[in-house]
């Protein structure tokens, strides 16, 4: 609801906004309320076929549905068109670590001054030891809100070698190194941490 109440203050008429690795829906729904029937211009990517049939279903009753262009390819494959807004939710840990800064370079790049990228991802605290105790009680938690054991490991060890993250710091400096000039943690939980960055005016 946050990261919607952004887009809508941030988005500018005649650019565009990106949901990268839109997946379910559950931004562009939320954006989708948050915009009623006010004007917008969102480009909706997930390289997934069935996860953009479920995108698609889920938001087909949203008003304002129809401004939503859903698109089924490869992030690193799409042109980007001028924006003010880009989102990537917990996406950018699944493109490969060697193809992270062009992405960004390319994100800013289509950035309008004064836009925004908001990014989610899970992290990797450099310690070691920080890091084991945040996934351990991230763990705990989820097991007391009813996950097994079992579920757990298994989706721990499906996502091995293909979720890669990376520390908070490694995401400031690329972000940096691609010219945002403002950047912030505007929530953080577990090793869970949104950012925001901002183009210059
Ligand atoms: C964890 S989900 C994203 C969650 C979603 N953004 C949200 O906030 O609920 C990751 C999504 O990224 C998509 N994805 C992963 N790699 C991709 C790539 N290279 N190009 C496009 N989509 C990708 C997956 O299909 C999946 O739907």
């Amino acid at each position: 609801q946050q990261q919607s109440r952004l887009t809508a203050k941030f988005y500018q008429d005649g650019t565009r906004i990106y949901d990268l690795g839109c997946s379910n829906g559950n931004f562009t729904a939320a954006f989708l309320s948050e915009m009623g029937g006010r004007d917008f211009d969102l480009i909706a990517v997930d390289n997934s076929a069935p996860m953009l049939q479920f995108f698609n279903n889920r938001i087909s009753g949203f008003v304002g549905h129809e401004r939503v262009r859903p698109v089924l390819s490869d992030i690193m494959d799409i042109s980007f068109e001028k924006s003010s807004v880009v989102i990537a939710n917990l996406t950018l840990q699944f493109i490969p670590v060697e193809q992270r800064e062009i992405l960004i370079k390319r994100i800013y790049d289509s950035l309008v001054p004064g836009g925004i990228f908001l990014i989610t991802e899970k992290t990797i605290n450099s310690d070691s030891d920080l890091a084991e105790l945040q996934q351990e009680f991230y763990y705990r938690l989820k097991e007391e809100n009813g996950y097994s054991k079992i579920e757990i490991t298994r989706k721990r060890e499906a996502l091995e070698n293909v979720l890669i993250p990376e520390t908070i710091e490694t995401h400031i400096e690329r972000m940096k190194s691609a010219g945002f000039s403002a950047i912030e943690i505007w929530f953080k939980w577990f090793h869970f941490a949104a950012f925001i960055g901002r183009k210059k005016s």
